[in-house]
């Protein structure tokens, strides 16, 4: 299990016609990575096309070819984003190979993989009930190697930076917030008026302290900062949770940062800069 994929590559599991490829594209232009497609790759090694390599070595054999392919991926020293084809985590090699990287699952309801799916040459779409029943197999396994789920490329990049978000979680910031330590809010005095009663309820006995900043740009001021570190009375188990827009975020999460050498901060972000 990876926190992010600083340093490892981004790997790409999804049943058919979850849309791999097409994200997986998107995401490594976004990360400025390279970006492989595992099946490419293979059809491209062995001058075949897949459904010709189902047909004359069988699947069993597809499956070694496969796995070698991922073998050879995950070894390039360059992070990447590799797309691996759909039925590539029933191999258990290749399931603990993968987990040493950042593991995104692209999902996808089975009605609309099987209309994508139709009209391809994929070998293991031709027959509706077999497919429904790999996706039913399967997916424990993709849920089992994911790090993130994510369908689209900023949800993924987001993913692949480790940052998890939930809309609406305002009123459950208090199991939210990783842990069961102390938090100290902190907040402008703008959406401290709107919404700190909220936080301040939602984080209950979990709240220890809250603090105001000055609305907008003055607040990115190290006299603020400074006002923070004297303020805070955390210890390293505590939370910083930073309720508001872009000011309040950068201030909270560098005060938290620089704070006994640094303590875990949350953004609850009220715009979409923050
Ligand atoms: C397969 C999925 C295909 C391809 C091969 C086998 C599978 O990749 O590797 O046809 O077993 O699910 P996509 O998931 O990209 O369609």
């Amino acid at each position: 299990m990876a926190l992010n994929a600083l340093g490892r590559h981004v790997v790409l599991v999804g049943f058919m016609g979850s849309g791999k490829t097409s994200l997986g594209r998107q995401l490594g232009d976004r990360l400025d990575r390279s970006f492989l497609d595992l099946d490419a790759a293979i059809e491209e090694r062995a001058g075949k096309s897949i459904p010709e390599l189902f047909a004359e070595r069988g699947e069993d054999e597809f499956r070694r070819i496969e796995e070698h392919a991922v073998r050879v991926a995950l070894a390039a020293p360059d992070p990447s984003v590799i797309a691996l084809g759909g039925g590539a985590v029933t191999s258990e090699e290749t399931r603990r190979r993968i987990a040493d990287h950042f593991v995104v699952l692209c999902e996808v309801d089975v009605d609309l993989a099987w209309r994508r799916a139709l009209g391809t040459d994929r070998p293991l779409a031709r027959d509706e009930q077999e497919f429904q029943r790999l996706y039913e197999a399967r997916g424990p396994l993709y849920r089992q190697v994911a790090d993130a789920v994510a369908n689209d490329p900023d949800a993924a990049a987001l993913a692949a930076a480790g940052i998890t978000w939930e809309r609406g979680g305002l009123d459950r910031l208090g199991e939210l917030v990783p842990g069961d330590g102390p938090t100290a809010l902190v907040a402008d005095a703008n959406v401290m008026g709107i919404y700190g009663a909220r936080a301040q309820e939602a984080l209950g006995p979990r709240l220890q302290t809250t603090h105001e900043l000055p609305a907008g740009e003055g607040a990115k001021e190290t006299g603020v900062v400074a006002r923070l570190w004297s303020e805070l009375r955390l210890d390293r188990a505590g939370t910083v949770v930073a309720l508001g827009g872009g000011c309040t975020t950068d201030v909270g999460g560098f005060a938290a940062a620089t704070y006994l050498r640094g303590v875990p901060w949350v953004a609850v972000p009220t715009t979409l800069v923050g």
